[in-house]
């Protein structure tokens, strides 16, 4: 079990570089919560000019420099995407992340699409055994951070919508062709990708874990905002996630 300290406070940025177009990786130097980020876990970031925080993925976290890999989407990315310097306001770790001890003896295989990226990067650095990559985007230039899931050993297959890279169409006909029994399937991504990989996880009989996405306001529980019904009941994304496990998932 992970003891969570989490904490509210302004944190200087160290950079926040546009990686490729529409793309951002925001680094900031946090101190006191040492070893307690887990995968899937994220931030509320606050910034001047929006009224409500944003959630964003932990994409990496070594040497006390915490990071985030966004996309410029709306108002609050397009406001950050812009401050080079000045501190920002983070309440976290949030939420659950992923489970990396239940099936440590199944072959790690990554399903990610679009920013889901950002999350499954930092399970991927955390995972002992490298596995596959199954990665989808819409073209070619939405495909990101190829290069360190290589150096890290893992074998990738990416698909692209308009077949500027990899398989043209979506990466869940890759998957289900080439998905074993041994496998153990970790997802984030749009609701669509994921409402599939599920139903071939629940189809061939394979364990897996998915990373929900609901639009949030507080983050921590207290709005109902990132409702949805797990196992029948009513869940909070932002509080009981966003990581379920598959036999949970009403998706
Ligand atoms: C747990 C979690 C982790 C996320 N991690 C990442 C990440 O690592 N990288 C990344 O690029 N994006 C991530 N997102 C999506 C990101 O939070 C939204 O793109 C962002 O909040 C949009 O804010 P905006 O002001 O630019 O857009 P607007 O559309 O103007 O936002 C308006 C409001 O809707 C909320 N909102 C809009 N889209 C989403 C969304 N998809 N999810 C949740 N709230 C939303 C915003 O927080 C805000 O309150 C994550 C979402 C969640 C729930
Ligand atoms: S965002 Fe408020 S309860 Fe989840």
């Amino acid at each position: 079990m992970h003891i969570l300290r989490r904490f509210d406070k302004t944190c200087k940025i160290i950079s926040n570089k546009e990686i490729c177009a529409g793309y951002f990786e925001l680094k900031v130097k946090i101190s006191n919560i040492s070893k307690q980020c887990v995968p899937g876990q994220f931030f509320m970031i606050g910034m001047q000019g929006v009224f409500l925080r944003r959630p964003l993925s932990i994409y990496d976290f070594k040497n006390g420099m915490l990071s985030f890999l966004y996309k410029v989407v709306g108002k609050g990315t397009d406001i950050l995407s812009k401050m080079q310097s000045g501190e920002l306001r983070f309440l976290g770790p949030l939420g659950n992340g992923y489970n990396l001890e239940t099936y440590k003896d199944l072959n790690n295989t990554i399903v990610a699409g679009g920013t889901g990226i950002a999350s499954v990067h930092f399970l991927a650095t955390k995972l002992k055994k490298k596995g596959v990559l199954y990665y989808g985007a819409r073209s070619k230039k939405d495909l990101l951070c190829l290069d360190k899931f290589k150096k890290m050993g893992w074998k990738i297959m990416v698909s692209t919508e308009d077949g500027s890279k990899g398989y043209k169409g979506y990466i869940t006909d890759i998957l289900e062709k080439k998905i074993e029994s041994k496998d153990v399937l970790f997802t984030c991504g749009p609701t669509q990708m994921q409402k599939k990989v599920l139903q071939i996880a629940r189809e061939k009989n394979i364990k897996a874990f998915a990373s929900l996405e609901e639009k949030m306001a507080c983050g921590v529980g207290n709005c109902q905002g990132c409702a949805v019904k797990i196992d029948g009941q009513i869940k909070m994304v932002c509080k009981d996630g966003p990581v379920f496990r598959l036999d949970q998932v009403g998706l």
